[in-house]
């Protein structure tokens, strides 16, 4: 059985020398594309794979196709937004996620965000702290959860809205549960983005629901772009010269904000939420002992197209 790692943005070594033990133990073969920068590389590579990991790396019909003995893609990592869902199920190919596995390095990371953006980008003038200030968490899952964590180390005041987690689980945690997307965004200066990308949440972050952000309010994204309405969000910010804008998805009018907004707006230039050495182990080598699990007891854990 040959299973492939093709990431076009890499793991770190030791992750890849963890998920090489793994596959290497349970008797299979490991083959690796990293960093490719064409598709035509990675409808060669899977051509004859029984087993892919991925990370945000597109697996549409086409690959899937030329896939010809494909049994199992396994996102290492949580949104499985790339992958073409429904064809993979038409192959009768098994896709699963690795939920929670890179939570902590995105939490991390928003918080880092609002960090750098309280202080100004780090310019040298006065900034404000986090201390005392409202964090409302947009989707309590296993991120969120991660960002309520370490958010309490810095003394904010915690609030969360999730569709689908009940409120009890929320305050468990000390955790302010409210009852609506808009109740999140009129009560907190700061919401931190962690919904995943699907039909309702696309363009679902607009002028109207951030216009209800009090004063001086920041929107720190390490979810996805795709739930963010950039034209709506570039009027706000036109309107609005107290709100900020974090994210670590850059925008397709990532010029535009960056011109407009100087001081107020920052993105990263390649997604990083996830990409820390322990974030890369933890989902790496749990993607590469759910398809052994799966090839060789057909443990189906996770899947995520049923
Ligand atoms: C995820 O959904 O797990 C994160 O967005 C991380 O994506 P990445 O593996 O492409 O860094």
């Amino acid at each position: 059985m040959k299973v492939l790692v093709a990431t076009e943005k890499p793991f770190a070594k030791v992750a890849i020398d963890g998920i090489k033990s793994v596959i290497e133990g349970a008797g299979f073969e490991l083959a690796l594309l990293e960093k490719y920068t064409e598709k035509k590389q990675l409808l060669d590579a899977v051509a004859d794979a029984d087993a892919i990991i991925i990370r945000s790396d597109i697996v549409d019909a086409e690959v899937l196709d030329a896939a010809k003995n494909l049994k199992i893609v396994v996102r290492a990592g949580a949104g499985y937004d790339n992958v073409d869902l429904a064809a993979a199920t038409a192959k009768n190919v098994c896709v699963m996620n690795t939920p929670g596995q890179n939570a902590n390095a995105v939490a991390e990371l928003a918080l880092g965000l609002m960090v750098y953006g309280v202080r100004n980008l780090y310019n040298g003038t006065s900034g404000t702290e986090l201390m005392g200030k409202k964090l409302g968490i947009h989707a309590y899952g296993n991120v969120g959860r991660n960002v309520a964590r370490v958010a309490k180390g810095f003394g904010m005041e915690i609030y969360a809205f999730d569709a689908f987690c009940p409120a009890e689980v929320i305050e468990k945690d000390g955790v302010k549960a409210l009852s609506s997307v808009e109740e999140l965004y009129s009560t907190c200066q700061f919401v931190s983005l962690h919904i995943p990308a699907t039909a309702e949440t696309k363009n679902s972050i607009n002028y109207e629901l951030l216009n209800k952000m009090p004063k001086g309010a920041m929107l720190i994204n390490t979810a996805r772009k795709e739930v963010i309405n950039e034209p709506e969000v570039i009027k706000l910010m036109e309107d609005r010269a107290d709100f900020r804008y974090m994210t670590d998805i850059m925008p397709a009018a990532n010029a535009e904000f960056a011109e407009k907004f100087a001081g107020r707006y920052f993105s990263t230039p390649k997604k990083m939420g996830a990409q820390t050495a322990e974030a890369n182990i933890n989902a790496g080598i749990a993607a590469a002992n759910q398809i052994v699990g799966f090839l060789k007891d057909g443990i189906e854990k996770f899947r995520v197209n049923k």
